[in-house]
């Protein structure tokens, strides 16, 4: 028999803590009018929890909609940059939190583009008959990573998550085509030069604990690679442009959502947006938007979706996946983040205390 791997639930997780521009107006030398127009971001999610939590909330709603338990599960992909610590990994913790005792359980870091990396492993894994069942999730907290007074990254990024469920079944149905690529030579432009073993752990300056990016070089780099590996993914499926539904594109910046569906010469409606409300939830941001896609009603049966992402590394990915014939939930759930009783700037009081006030008027 022919192994297939089928998404069959989805879920996210959208921490409650709204950082809007205006708020960010006040950490750095920004505004509003210029988030807005650069970027497309109005707001991002600013977390009070760990990636473990959030990854956990969005994986139980994925679970419910494909009306299984977590001990159904043989396989844990967690795509993150973000794990709550080097060791363990953070999907070993969201396997005990979920009480996923028959999966394995691992990270997977391609940075942004690591969901659709972690979709790709996990559908191999089911084809080649060694797993049956698998929770691909992304979930990131790039608060933790950014210097919340560095106008150049703070605008940018925010938390969340989101899972799908794939399953094994005869039906053609699921990853069509994929690429996944890499130019580590580059991978300076985009980088947290002092969190790992290269970071000088007894005297680091401060600044190296946050992301350092050329925004404009990646900018470029990342039109180009997921204009190509889209247009590349969608003719390896045998498809043509016309027959593509609905792009659903990595999320960090409005502009370059826009270069892409341009390449695959695809309308507005055909294009999946959020980027307003969550910003660049790296990893997160394709399974939130799947799963928002699938709540809007804008995925059909039997859709063709186009998958596209580009991040730290630098990596890219795009794919195509076959809907299968069921978009609504078998079930729900009600699992959500424990409450919190501060706003994301009081969240974020530790981070700009460390950063210090000075940058703001450099
Ligand atoms: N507010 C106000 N002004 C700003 C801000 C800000 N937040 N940021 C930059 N500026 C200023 C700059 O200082 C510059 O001013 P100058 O002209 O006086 O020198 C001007 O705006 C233009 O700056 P650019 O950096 O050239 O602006 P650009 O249009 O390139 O936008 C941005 C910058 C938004 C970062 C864009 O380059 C971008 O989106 N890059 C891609 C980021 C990305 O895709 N990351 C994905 C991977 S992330 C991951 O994998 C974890």
């Amino acid at each position: 028999m022919v192994r297939y791997a089928e998404i069959t639930g989805w879920g996210k997780c959208v921490p409650p803590s709204v950082l809007s521009n205006s708020d960010l107006e006040v950490l750095t030398d920004t505004s509003d009018d210029w988030i807005t127009t650069r970027t497309g971001i109005k707001e991002r999610r600013i977390s009070h929890v760990n990636v473990s939590d959030m990854a956990v909330v969005a994986s139980l709603h994925a679970l419910a909609a494909a009306n299984l338990e977590p001990t159904d599960i043989d396989l844990i992909l967690l795509a993150t940059c973000t794990a709550d610590l080097v060791i363990p990994s953070a999907a070993s913790l969201v396997q005990a939190k979920l009480g996923a005792t028959n999966a394995a359980a691992l990270d997977l870091n391609a940075a942004c583009s690591g969901w659709i990396y972690a979709l790709n492993v996990g559908t191999q894994m089911v084809r080649s008959g060694g797993h049956n069942r698998v929770l691909v999730i992304g979930a990131e907290k790039l608060s933790f990573l950014l210097d919340f007074t560095d106008r150049s990254t703070a605008v940018l990024f925010g938390d969340g998550a989101g899972a799908v469920v794939l399953e094994a079944t005869e039906e053609p149905v699921g990853l069509r085509s994929v690429e996944i690529g890499t130019d580590g030579s580059v991978a300076d432009i985009l980088c947290v030069p002092g969190v790992g073993t290269a970071g000088n752990r007894y005297q680091g300056d401060p600044s190296d604990y946050a992301v350092h990016m050329d925004g404009p070089e990646v900018f470029r780099r990342a039109v180009t690679a997921m204009g190509e590996a889209s247009s590349r993914v969608v003719e390896q499926a045998g498809l043509s442009v016309d027959e593509v539904d609905l792009l659903i594109p990595h999320q960090a910046n409005v502009r370059i959502i826009d270069a892409t569906a341009r390449k695959l010469k695809l309308a507005p409606e055909q294009v999946f947006v959020n980027i307003a409300s969550y910003g660049n939830t790296s990893a997160a941001t394709i399974p939130m938007a799947l799963t928002e896609a699938l709540q809007e009603g804008r995925v059909e049966p039997g859709a063709n979706i186009v998958f596209a992402a580009f991040g730290a590394g630098l990596t890219w990915a795009a794919a195509v996946v076959r809907w299968g014939r069921r978009v609504e939930p078998l079930g729900t759930s009600d699992a959500h983040l424990p409450p919190v009783d501060k706003t994301a700037a009081e969240l974020l009081e530790a981070n700009v205390a460390f950063y210090g006030e000075g940058r703001r008027s450099e």
